[in-house]
């Protein structure tokens, strides 16, 4: 036998105290105690011992297979205690779990993406309240009191004066007291009527715009809105601006888009027109200047307004407004 009882003993007990984890303690015990192991073959030699040898190697070798099988035994204890089981009892060996995480809202994606096209054309973004006064709302927009058009609009009071805003329209009155031109701003969020069907919310979101300066033209209403909608859509979406009627803007229009699903031939979305309206706009009304002040010689203006959740289904090809505020996760994880 080439190597002494003691000397295995040693290479045993320093192979174990580098062992760090169940696999090596395991393949200490194969190394040692297995059917072939260092140990095991030499408890089979003791016979091939000169005869006044055999008693001590054999009681010896029996000795340091009790000890070390002892010691693989609290090292895989240990190694377990430490390892596996955390102080609460959970076995952190387990898989973890991933932490879901959240995505943005649809509706504030798209909103995001619109205030980030018209940033990038040098637009402000203004914020106002969502609980208005009927002054900024209607009034000062040119809808004279009991003027046909505010039934346009179906509108939540709060008292005789304060109204839940119909749309993002009154924060053009605000920002215009508020600084004079030259102006370019988008007003986006919140706003309230009172209808819910499959294409109404009693709360959306809109964005509005408004330029002022010198010499605006409907030229540039046309310029800024083409552009907008191919950053939206694809620059190969044509659009079209239709004739319209808003108090706060004369000349007024609509700007159509070729219907994104059917491409112009004609399907259930668009209606078998072709086209989908989505958003209004108009040079502002000579009387809503001259509301707050701005001299109608000398300024001209466009402004316009879009529905955040309408420009969402069309770009997602969403059929039910109301499932942006179902709060179901399987829709909402798509985004
Ligand atoms: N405020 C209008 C609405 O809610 C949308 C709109 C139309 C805004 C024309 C505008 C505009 O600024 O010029 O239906």
């Amino acid at each position: 036998m080439d190597k002494n009882i003691d000397q295995i003993h040693k290479e045993a007990l320093s192979d174990l105290a580098r062992a760090i984890d169940i696999e090596s303690i395991d393949a200490i015990s194969t190394r040692y105690l297995g059917r072939k192991g260092i140990i095991t073959q030499f408890l089979r030699n003791v016979s091939s011992l000169p005869v006044e040898e055999r008693p001590l190697a054999g009681k010896k070798a029996n000795e340091v297979k009790q000890i070390l099988s002892q010691a693989l035994a609290d090292a895989e204890k240990k190694i377990k205690a430490q390892n596996l089981i955390s102080d609460e009892g959970v076995d952190i060996s387990l898989p973890g779990r991933k932490p879901e995480r959240g995505s943005l809202h649809p509706v504030s994606r798209v909103m995001q993406e619109i205030c980030n096209i018209f940033s990038r054309m040098g637009f402000d973004i203004a914020e106002g309240p969502e609980v208005e006064t009927d002054y900024y709302n209607f009034e000062a927009l040119n809808f004279p009191k009991d003027h046909p058009a505010r039934d346009m609009q179906d509108t939540f009071f709060v008292s005789d004066d304060m109204i839940l805003r119909t749309h993002t329209s009154p924060m053009q009155i605000r920002m215009m007291e508020k600084k004079k031109p030259p102006l370019r701003l988008i007003a986006p969020g919140k706003v309230y009527r009172c209808d819910s069907d499959i294409t109404h919310t009693p709360m959306f979101h809109q964005v509005e715009g408004l330029m002022v300066d010198k010499n605006i033209s409907f030229g540039d209403l046309k310029g800024i809105l083409t552009v907008f909608v191919h950053q939206m859509f694809d620059d190969q979406t044509n659009l079209r601006f239709r004739p319209s009627y808003f108090p706060f803007t004369e000349p007024s229009a609509e700007v159509d888009i070729r219907c994104v699903i059917c491409k112009g031939s004609g399907c259930r979305v668009c209606s078998d027109s072709g086209w989908l309206e989505i958003l209004g706009s108009g040079m502002v009304h000579p009387n809503v200047f001259e509301n707050v002040g701005y001299d109608t010689s000398k300024y001209t203006g466009f402004a316009f307004g879009t529905g955040v959740e309408r420009i969402a289904m069309l770009k997602y090809g969403i059929n039910d407004l109301r499932k942006f505020y179902d709060n179901d996760l399987r829709f909402l994880g798509q985004f």
